[in-house]
């Protein structure tokens, strides 16, 4: 495939509750972050123990001129080749405000606009520090998703398993806040956690002896909730619950990982894999430790990205666009119809990576009418 010699992509994120926007250029040399500014909103969340849209959305709009002008000035004021912002899946408000931005900044500019998949920016977020060679499998455990996806190349995904209710970051989070640890609750409880018994509370085992790859926390949820309520008095007891939840999500993200190693593996024709985790989730200590064991275990050589791009930001999308970019270059038609196509991109707040797959098997028994959910 014949490669463009350098490209330079804005990108823009904006589905949740961090505001991002970063300049990622490609050279001869390699892939180079130019500029990654983030504004985190957790601070704006923090009395209601969770994001609320509207008003994640209305930040936006406040901060996002600001961190445009911030990541060119830092990436000094580059060239660029086109615009990247996400536009599904998340929260809509948030999604329209990235995304309207992008594209009055590419209809100023004259710069074609590429809509990108926020799950393919975290798919291939481990590209942006190191060259991992596809293919590949990921884990990707946030506070909005759960899913183990094979990355066989750029547009190429399968999605192996997702979880049927909560994301494994949701659980850590709303574990935490039954315990009055604050938001977001999965740095606070690994604390908590850290002089804690882990067997002392009974917590149940999801999804045993199910032979496919899809998780599920809200059991442990509830019944960590039900303890909390009826047996948490002391520091103690808080700490001991903390780490019995911790040790059956990580058990769980351990699970259904070698459930996908063992699909995934066959499916190469040699050498040694890479298992790369990413998501807020991949920053728990006792998370990241079980699950480098397991790929080790199974011939897998474990990758987690830096943590400032394994959790939202915005050089992970302007990577997706600039790689789907340099896809295009290939075909001047490409490039021709991404500029026709620009300002009718569309912001989707639900976009399955894998969309042949979740329409053809929904984990979601409404996914028929609304969707598929990511
Ligand atoms: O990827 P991320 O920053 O945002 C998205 O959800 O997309 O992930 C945030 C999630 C939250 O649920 C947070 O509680 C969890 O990652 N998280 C952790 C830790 N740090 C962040 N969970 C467990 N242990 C941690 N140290
Ligand atoms: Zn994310």
């Amino acid at each position: 495939m014949m490669s463009h010699p350098c490209l330079t992509v804005l990108g823009v994120e904006s589905s949740c509750d961090e505001t991002a926007v970063a300049v990622v250029r490609r050279d001869a040399a390699g892939t180079h972050v130019l500029s990654s500014v983030i504004h985190s909103q957790i601070a704006q969340h923090a009395d209601y123990g969770g994001v609320v849209p509207e008003i994640a959305a209305r930040s936006h709009v406040e901060t996002i001129d600001d961190l445009a002008a911030r990541a060119l000035a830092e990436a000094g004021n580059p060239e660029l080749d086109a615009v990247a912002a996400t536009a599904g899946p998340g929260l809509i408000g948030g999604v329209m405000v990235g995304l309207s931005f992008a594209k009055g900044f590419a209809l100023a500019r004259d710069l074609p606009l590429i809509g990108v998949n926020h799950l393919e920016g975290h798919a291939l977020s481990a590209r942006l520090a190191e060259d991992v060679v596809f293919p590949f499998l990921l884990l990707l455990a946030s506070g909005g998703h759960c899913q183990l996806l094979a990355v066989r190349g750029v547009g190429d995904y399968e999605r192996l398993g997702t979880t049927i209710d909560d994301a494994a970051g949701e659980a850590f989070d709303k574990t935490a806040k039954v315990l009055g640890l604050g938001y977001p609750g999965g740095p606070a409880l690994e604390a908590c956690a850290r002089d804690g018994d882990a067997d002392r509370f009974k917590l149940p085992r999801a999804r045993v002896g199910h032979k496919d790859c899809d998780f599920s926390f809200s059991g442990l949820k509830t019944a960590a909730a039900q303890i909390a309520h009826a047996e948490v008095k002391t520091q103690q007891d808080r700490a001991d619950l903390c780490a019995g939840v911790q040790a059956a999500i990580a058990r769980q993200l351990v699970e259904r990982s070698e459930r996908a190693m063992g699909l995934f593996k066959p499916t190469m024709d040699a050498g040694r894999p890479a298992f790369v985790v990413a998501g807020g989730v991949a920053a728990n200590a006792t998370v990241r430790q079980v699950l480098k064991d397991a790929a080790e275990r199974h011939g897998f050589g474990f990758v987690a990205p830096p943590m400032r791009y394994c959790t939202d930001n915005a050089a992970m999308i302007a990577l997706a666009g600039l790689e789907h970019f340099a896809q295009a270059c290939n075909k001047p038609e490409a490039v021709a119809e991404l500029r026709a196509q620009a300002m009718g991109v569309s912001a989707r707040p639900r976009w399955p990576l894998d969309e042949a797959r979740a329409l053809a098997q929904p984990v979601h028994k409404t996914a028929g009418r609304k969707g598929a959910k990511a």
